[in-house]
């Protein structure tokens, strides 16, 4: 019988390390439910001691989700253990994942710490960790670049403590395949116990081997990949999960273990969702979810695949969920059509008065767009819940004015902490027009790092999603606004970063080695 390869995803917590993508505990939410739809086995929530805002989303997701184990982030003190503890108290299956630096470069530098006292450390951590789970996950950080005999007496230890997963991180990725796949066949050939955990890797994708490590790795006997959807993570990013996934199902032939209970078809509306979420767009061609993934323009491609689909085929766009993107609702469409197919992309309304509120922008999109398919509904429901939260600054109207050989010129009313105020400004086009008068109300002292527009679906009725980043004393926020008008779903991006901006965030980073 082929091992089933489990599945962790960390997209809620390593991948919103990524610098702006922190997301709300609704959106949070929103991303669980679509990963546990797709039968991912673990789900990483978050680090729950972070701040109060962090456990709230652990707690929310633990009680929300039942399919799936979730898994609450630790370091390895008493503190943050109770912390995950108690945010997964409400689950039908929790797990503590802790963890501790044991690479010389980690130890000296940032914890400032002895070998001995590490081990002693880690498996502190894990007795503790037993008392609120009978799940437990250790990660020794930065084993990629960790002494193998030490690695070997520290996982030893955790296993005789508890841990059930052993999970070796190469956290700066700095690993190459052969090398990676031989360090974890090494921990298992070495370790006495070894037979009494599984081990799983999770790998960053810094010299973009993130991908090639995991899957290195599972040859050699890893039994759970750590991955995110779109690859989102600190720096580079982790390994994609729609990449693994589809890569051990679609070579089946030579992968000693199975992602058979993953429902690949729901890959594409998760990629889309945390892409909307956290404005983290995917690049056209990146692997699985790019938009050119599937698309065989070339005159030569297209004949091979008229003639026979696997000249140039591996893969089905089916399986991983591509066709589901059709178009839904119209003009026409009634409330319950509306509710119906926001259900089933997982959205849920708390209340009439917000399904009402949802449903009259939807037909106000409807008079504009005729065709509304899934990304334009979710784009609506992202919108909603970005609206929804930290609003000091709203949009009440824009004009601009664009002509050839004048300065573009935009006149916005905005409200600012209930006071409404109008100002007008030029720019070197509309959208540098439109950030200068709502600056000027604002007077925010942000630096803008990013600007990127995206059509949601194709033509030019399409709504423009656009991103923006900003960065004041170290601080980076994404914010994100969609409509038909490019200029309008620029403005709304710009007010939502400053909205988060303005909100104040107190929250502690895991791998900083502040305690
Ligand atoms: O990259 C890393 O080492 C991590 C650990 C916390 C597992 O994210
Ligand atoms: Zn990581």
């Amino acid at each position: 019988m082929t091992d089933k390869l489990i599945i962790f995803d960390t997209t809620l917590r390593d991948g919103e390390q990524s610098p702006g993508a922190s997301m709300t505990l609704d959106e949070k939410v929103r991303i669980a439910k679509s990963l546990e739809r797709m039968h991912v086995d673990v789900i990483e929530a978050g680090f729950p001691i972070a701040s109060p805002g962090d456990f709230e989303a652990v707690k929310a997701v633990a009680e929300t989700i039942k399919d799936s184990t979730v898994c609450g982030l630790a370091r390895a003190l008493d503190k943050d253990i109770e912390r995950a503890g108690e945010a997964l108290k409400g689950a039908d299956s929790g797990r503590i994942h802790t963890f501790i630096a044991t690479s010389p470069i980690h130890m000296k530098m940032k914890l400032r710490m002895e070998p001995e006292q590490v081990l002693e450390q880690a498996v502190r951590a894990v007795k503790k960790a037993r008392q609120y789970a009978a799940d437990v996950e250790f990660s020794p950080e930065d084993a990629g670049r960790s002494d193998p005999d030490f690695l070997c007496r520290v996982l030893e230890a955790v296993i005789d403590a508890g841990a059930k997963t052993l999970n070796i991180p190469d956290t700066v990725g700095y690993n190459v395949p052969d090398q990676f796949g031989g360090l974890i066949r090494n921990l298992r050939e070495r370790i006495p116990n070894s037979d009494k955990a599984v081990f799983s890797v999770h790998c960053h994708n810094d010299l973009g081997l993130a991908v090639a490590n995991s899957l290195s790795a599972v040859m050699n006997g890893a039994r759970q990949v750590e991955c995110t959807i779109n690859g989102l993570g600190e720096r580079a990013g982790n390994a994609a999960l729609e990449e693994i996934v589809m890569t051990v199902k679609t070579r089946k032939d030579i992968f000693p273990c199975s992602v058979a209970h993953i429902d690949t078809t729901q890959i594409m509306n998760c990629s889309r969702l945390v892409s909307g979420i956290t404005g983290f767009a995917v690049q056209p061609n990146k692997a699985i979810v790019g938009a050119n993934a599937f698309a065989h323009e070339s005159g030569i491609h297209q004949d091979g695949v008229l003639k026979s689909r696997e000249t140039y085929e591996i893969m089905r766009a089916e399986d991983v969920g591509l066709t589901t993107n059709r178009m839904v609702l119209g003009k026409h469409s009634g409330r319950n059509a509306f509710r119906t197919r926001l259900k089933e992309l997982g959205v849920e309304f708390k209340s009439e008065a917000e399904l009402n509120d949802a449903f009259a922008r939807f037909k106000e999109l409807a008079d504009k767009k005729h065709e509304i398919y899934d990304d334009d509904l979710q784009a609506l429901v992202t919108e909603a819940s970005l609206a929804a939260e930290n609003e000091r600054i709203r949009l009440i109207a824009l004009k601009v004015c664009s002509e050839t050989g004048e300065k573009p010129e935009a006149t916005i009313t905005l409200e600012m902490d209930g006071k409404e105020s109008m100002t007008v400004a030029q720019g070197g086009g509309p959208v540098d027009a439109a950030f200068k008068a709502i600056d000027k109300v604002v007077n925010s002292g942000t630096d803008l790092q990013l600007y990127s527009v995206n059509n949601i679906t194709s033509g030019t009725d399409s709504q423009g999603e656009v991103t923006v980043r900003l960065e004041k004393g170290g601080r980076i926020v994404n914010g994100q606004g969609a409509d038909t008008d490019i200029v309008i779903a620029s403005a709304k991006a710009y007010i939502n970063a400053l909205n988060k901006m303005l909100a104040p965030e107190e929250r502690a980073h895991p791998q900083s080695g502040d305690v």
